[in-house]
């Protein structure tokens, strides 16, 4: 087993990493003998959640329910936090509660979110089952739920008690959401560290094989950039807005789009691309690393066309409402080299808007 840790003071936290760490219990049993609720959704209830259930029943947590949310990211939103609630205050949790986020980015999120709010905050796991919450969200903190008119709109930075990352349930991972996953390892190279990402040039064929040694250095790469990241700035006054690169880009198009129709992982692959793009117009990237961050991406499975019914001006819309805007002014990542990402502003409207025509038909 590989162990890191989030440093952040008395907010400081391990990530697990390991072949069988559900059923070997040694993480579970420090973490759940309270009360605990398991929040989980319909796909993975059956696959891992009831296991789960009877596994802590079994190791002596002293209450065990579980809430089973409705599968997808259209799913992300208030309503669907309710539920969480409504479990929480209907079997009378106290302030001693744990919450455990069984599930991808999205059960992950919510739970955080319901952690963060429940009498004003109680403790909570993440046990991310994809591949995209096992390098990115189950880590940092960043918790919420989407609203019509912009993603991740509501939501607060709230810190877990730990992350456990059993590579083994990627096993039962569907092959797109595997691919959508990737996309965010990807990042991290491309932001933060050249030769991890000549590392998965050389590796992409066993990542997608689901090669248990080359996906678990994957995870832990991946999860050593983002806590040496969010350790160095946990509330994104800064250098943590690196870790969006490409996501103004893909939000637009989950937006657009309707959300679970391009899968989060996805439209942040393409856009990569266009963050990338953008920054050989501007004179700041070599064109031959945005040739081999497109054919990183498309060899990782993830689409490189944009969608054929999105504006220029369906684009800046949906960006004007990103977290990244300071005083009416868009923020964008972009790179000035591999491994070398800026947080800037510093461009002229007609570049981006160039950058974005190339995209729409
Ligand atoms: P997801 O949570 O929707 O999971 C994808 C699909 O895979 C779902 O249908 C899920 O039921 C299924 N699934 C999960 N684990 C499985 C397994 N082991 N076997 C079979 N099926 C499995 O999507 P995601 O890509 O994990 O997460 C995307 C979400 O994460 C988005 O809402 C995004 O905004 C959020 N996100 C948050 C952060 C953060 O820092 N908090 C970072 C990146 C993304
Ligand atoms: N996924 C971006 C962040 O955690 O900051």
């Amino acid at each position: 087993m590989k162990l890191l840790e989030v440093d952040l003071g008395d907010r400081s936290y391990p990530i697990f990493i390991g072949e069988s760490l559900l059923a070997d219990h040694l993480c579970l049993k420090k973490y759940c003998m309270g009360q605990v609720l398991i929040v989980t959704n319909t796909t993975l209830v059956s696959m891992y959640a009831d296991q789960l259930k009877l596994e802590l029943q079994n190791l002596g947590s002293s209450k065990v329910d579980m809430v089973v949310l409705p599968d997808g990211e259209q799913y992300k939103n208030l309503d669907t936090l309710n539920l969480i609630f409504d479990e929480l205050l209907s079997k009378k949790y106290n302030r001693s509660a744990t919450l455990i986020a069984l599930g991808g980015g999205v059960v992950g999120d919510m739970t955080g979110f319901a952690a963060a709010c429940y009498q004003r905050g109680v403790k909570f796991l993440q046990i991310p089952t994809t591949l995209l919450a096992q390098v990115d969200s189950s880590v940092g903190g960043k918790t919420g739920v989407n609203h019509a008119l912009g993603k991740n709109m509501i939501g607060a930075f709230y810190q877990p008690q730990c992350v456990i990352i059993d590579v083994s349930v990627l096993n039962t991972l569907p092959q797109r959401e595997l691919s959508a996953g990737i996309a965010e390892v990807i990042k991290y190279g491309l932001i933060y560290d050249a030769t991890f990402f000549a590392w998965l040039e050389e590796n992409m064929n066993f990542l997608l094989a689901r090669d248990v040694d080359a996906l678990a250095e994957a995870i832990e790469k991946s999860c050593q950039i983002k806590a040496e990241v969010v350790a160095c700035d946990e509330k994104e006054a800064g250098l943590r807005a690196i870790l969006n690169l490409g996501h103004t880009f893909g939000h637009a198009i989950e937006a657009h789009q309707g959300y679970g129709n391009w899968l989060h992982g996805e439209a942040v692959g393409l856009g990569m691309v266009m963050a990338c793009d953008m920054s050989v117009r501007l004179g700041w990237l070599d064109p031959d690393i945005l040739a081999r961050a497109r054919s990183l991406i498309s060899r990782a499975g993830l689409p490189l066309d944009a969608p054929t019914d999105m504006s220029v001006d369906d684009y800046l819309g949906f960006m004007a409402v990103d977290k990244k805007v300071l005083d009416k002014k868009l923020r964008l990542i972009l790179l000035k080299g591999l491994g070398q990402a800026v947080v800037s502003s510093d461009f002229e409207a007609d570049v981006l808007r160039d950058t974005l025509t190339s995209y729409c038909v």
